[in-house]
């Protein structure tokens, strides 16, 4: 199960701004990612978007009448924060920030959220001045104090045609934020990982390289998965076209020593080390300062090979390699493991079609200090993800 929202209790409160119909695609997603999702409304929230379209998505019944006698509204409702695991308002008005932040209590959003004990996420959207005036950032800090959590609000074109501070962060990044928040309860909480990711490249001349067909899509899709069970995750990576993931702190490095130096430098504090890149093994040993013209004919290359990352690194933290072998994948992967003193290594066979370096899937063996071989079947890389780390989270990290 790649899924860290499965199951989760999350209640969601839409007020009355301009944004609220980004909070019919949240709940959306919420309902896709399988989440008992309850949906409360202010009046005025109802004035931009209709219950309906909340009802249909979630298959309950939407009231925003704290006083609605029909199905004891005002019960129902605060009983949903009683047990919620979190609390998000998306979005959030000046309004409601104002009322949350001094204990008003005179709607079901505002009733609910003095009844709430899980953690509280506030995705704010509204006009820059209104965010920007000195009332509203006092109820920010107010509330912040409290340890409510901010979900932005972002830079950009708000509905008053203006720039600036004030639209509703992206609904992929206030799930992301979400799944970070309940990460604290996750089995990794308090690790910290250090993940690499991507090829690295080393110059030939100013104009050529030496790289490798890495995407870096399996060390990214690590780094998401510890970051969606509470690790806090450093990500080191070579050139991607790839998002770095929410939430992850990422440096971003070319060559095979640069990434040599950002990871001994960044295990330092670490629990555990995966090393997902594809670190080139050689690299040129002078490399050209000018452009080499084609006209010389032939051209001969002395290459030397570069630092040895995992074999430099300490070994009082969890060390994970990666082996792409084209031939005898286990036995390679298993002599790289004692020679590196890994306590797993991921082995993957990389002439098999549709796995491996730049697709979406991947097809592994997980092989232990004790030789002990786990395969895996071909799966998304988020999947793969996700197994790695339950084989790490046996090993006591
Ligand atoms: C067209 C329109 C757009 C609005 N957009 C916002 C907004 O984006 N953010 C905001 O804080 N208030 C906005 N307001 C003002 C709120 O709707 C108003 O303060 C309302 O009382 C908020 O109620 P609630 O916080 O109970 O949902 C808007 C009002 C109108 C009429």
């Amino acid at each position: 199960m790649n899924n860290s929202l499965k199951g989760k209790k999350i209640v969601l409160a839409v007020t009355g701004s301009i944004a609220a119909y980004k909070a019919v695609d949240i709940a959306s997603k919420l309902t896709q990612a399988d989440v008992s999702l309850h949906i409360l409304l202010t009046k005025e929230a109802a004035e931009f978007v209709t219950p309906l379209s909340f009802q249909n998505i979630s298959r309950q019944k939407i009231s925003t009448d704290l006083f609605s006698s029909e199905d004891n509204a005002y019960l129902q409702h605060l009983e949903s924060t009683y047990d919620a695991d979190a609390f998000l308002i998306a979005p959030a008005t000046a309004n409601t920030i104002a009322k949350l932040a001094i204990g008003i209590a005179d709607d079901l959003v505002s009733t609910a959220f003095l009844a709430a004990t899980c953690p509280v996420i506030i995705a704010p959207a509204m006009d820059l001045n209104m965010y920007d005036n000195p009332s509203t950032q006092s109820n920010v800090k107010t509330l912040q104090k409290r340890g409510v959590i901010f979900a932005g609000p972002e830079q950009g074109r708000l509905a008053s045609g203006k720039v600036g501070r004030g639209r509703l962060m992206e609904p992929n990044n206030i799930i992301d934020l979400l799944k970070t928040t309940l990460g604290a309860y996750g089995d990794f909480a308090g690790k910290r990982i250090v993940i690499t990711a991507g090829p690295t490249v080393e110059h030939i001349d100013p104009v050529r390289i030496i790289t490798n067909p890495s995407s870096g899509k399996m060390g990214f899709a690590l780094a998401t998965a510890s970051r969606d069970r509470g690790a806090k995750v450093t990500l080191i990576s070579g050139p991607t076209y790839l998002e770095t993931p929410f939430g992850v702190t990422k440096i971003d490095v070319k060559s095979a020593k640069q990434m040599y130096t950002a990871v001994l430098k960044s295990v330092a504090n670490a629990d555990i080390l995966i090393m997902a890149a594809a670190v080139s093994d050689f690299r040129p040993t002078n490399p050209h300062t000018a452009k080499e013209k084609k006209s010389i004919a032939k051209l001969t290359l002395p290459l030397e090979t570069t630092e040895d990352i995992l074999a430099s690194v300490p070994d009082n933290l969890l060390k994970i390699g990666f082996a792409a072998e084209t031939e005898d994948v286990e036995r390679n992967a298993t002599s790289k493991l004692s020679a590196k003193n890994l306590d797993l290594i991921i082995a993957n066979d990389i002439s098999q079609p549709g796995t491996g370096f730049a697709s979406d899937f991947n097809q592994v063996s997980i092989i232990d200090r004790k030789g002990i071989i786990t395969p895996l079947p071909l799966l998304p890389k988020s999947d793969v993800a996700w197994q790695i780390l339950d084989v790490i989270l046996d090993l006591n990290p």
